[in-house]
């Protein structure tokens, strides 16, 4: 007979939010999980899930690929993104976070799926008029290619809701912390590393949100029958850059630079490294559009609609923060 369960496609599966997310679905009982992978990805850790969910490879920037994901797939979660502020070429943003977003929509309807998931930042809301803001509040200018290129996707998706009927819902996951992150925007690792010579924008506060929540959310508002045509801001727990290093100072036992470069100082070096990096292909170690984001002040959101309407509470970041450590120290 054949599997009652919903089928539920993944992109984005063997990231780090990717690998939190369908750990977590694996319990849902009702949910058959399919992971798109490219053909190149690491796919070891969903491997490793023993066969219960199943890969299928394809890749978000060419809509031809997607067919097979797609077939007969009850939802989808759209995680396939470049999160990163720095990329040689600026369009890999645009071709990936909103070109893939757009192709991902279109393959959704086309073989008609009913819920998406887009998982977007609150970086895309830019810098608005209003500080905390919620979901309602109309996005302003975006200091970095990351923040515009997921805006632009999540657009897409919102106007092919609005006049398509995509049964669309946008979660915005503040900045994810945990084990399993390989990247190194959060800093986590060079700090433990003792390699942070010193602090940017120390006074700028941030929101955080632990990775297992993270993942919670994105169930959530998957699941949640009437969450169609909604938007969630995911995530409360807030740090200056000060707070969130001398965290990491206290939990790995290491010293933490006190000195606060100014943004208008590291601008110009920033510049120059990226005019470099451009020309090498190394990431730059201050990357422009990380002093950008930085110089345009805190990070402040009200997420009550996700403790309303989803349910949500959050794991303290000190806690998301010991389990990162935890890991970069067995490694
Ligand atoms: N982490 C955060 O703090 C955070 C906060 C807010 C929002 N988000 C959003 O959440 C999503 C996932 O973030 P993450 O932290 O898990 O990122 P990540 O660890 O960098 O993972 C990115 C994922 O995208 C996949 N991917 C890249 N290009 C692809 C393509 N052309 N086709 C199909 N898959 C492709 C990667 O696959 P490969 O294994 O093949 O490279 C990987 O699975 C992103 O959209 C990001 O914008 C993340």
């Amino acid at each position: 007979m054949a599997s009652r369960k919903k089928i539920v496609t993944v992109t984005g599966a063997t990231g780090f939010v990717g690998r939190a997310l369908v750990q977590r679905l694996m319990s849902e009982p009702d949910v058959a999980i399919r992971c798109l992978v490219r053909p190149g990805s690491d796919v070891s850790a969903l491997r490793r899930l023993d066969g219960e969910v199943s890969l299928v490879y394809g890749d978000i920037t060419q809509p031809e690929t997607l067919n097979e994901a797609f077939e007969g797939a009850w939802g989808v979660v759209n995680l396939a993104g470049h999160r990163e502020f720095w990329s040689r070429s600026r369009k890999d943003f645009y071709t990936l976070n909103e070109g893939g977003a757009k192709n991902v929509f279109r393959a959704s309807l086309a073989s008609g799926v009913s819920k998406v998931v887009q998982v977007s930042t609150p970086l895309a809301f830019g810098v608005p008029d209003r500080i905390p803001f919620d979901e309602n509040t109309p996005p302003g200018g975006h200091p970095s290619d990351y923040a515009r290129s997921k805006y632009l996707g999540d657009a897409a998706g919102w106007r092919m809701y609005e006049e398509e009927g995509l049964p669309l819902t946008i979660v915005y996951l503040a900045a994810v912390i945990g084990a399993g992150d390989d990247k190194s925007t959060m800093e986590v690792r060079r700090a433990v590393d003792r390699k942070l010579p010193a602090l940017v924008g120390a006074d700028t506060t941030y929101t955080y949100v632990y990775v297992g929540d993270a993942a919670e959310a994105i169930t959530r508002a998957l699941l949640k029958a009437d969450a169609v045509g909604r938007r969630y801001l995911i995530g409360d727990q807030r740090a200056t850059t000060r707070e969130y290093f001398k965290l990491i100072g206290e939990i790995a036992n290491v010293p933490i630079p006190s000195w606060n470069i100014p943004e208008t100082c590291l601008l110009p070096v920033a510049r120059g490294m990226e005019w470099l990096s451009r020309r090498t292909g190394v990431r730059p170690a201050i990357p422009l559009d990380v002093i950008k984001t930085t110089a345009a002040g805190s990070l402040l959101f009200d997420s009550s609609r996700a403790v309303e309407e989803l349910g949500m509470s959050y794991t303290p970041l000190k806690a998301a923060l010991e389990e990162a450590v935890a890991e970069i120290r067995a490694t």
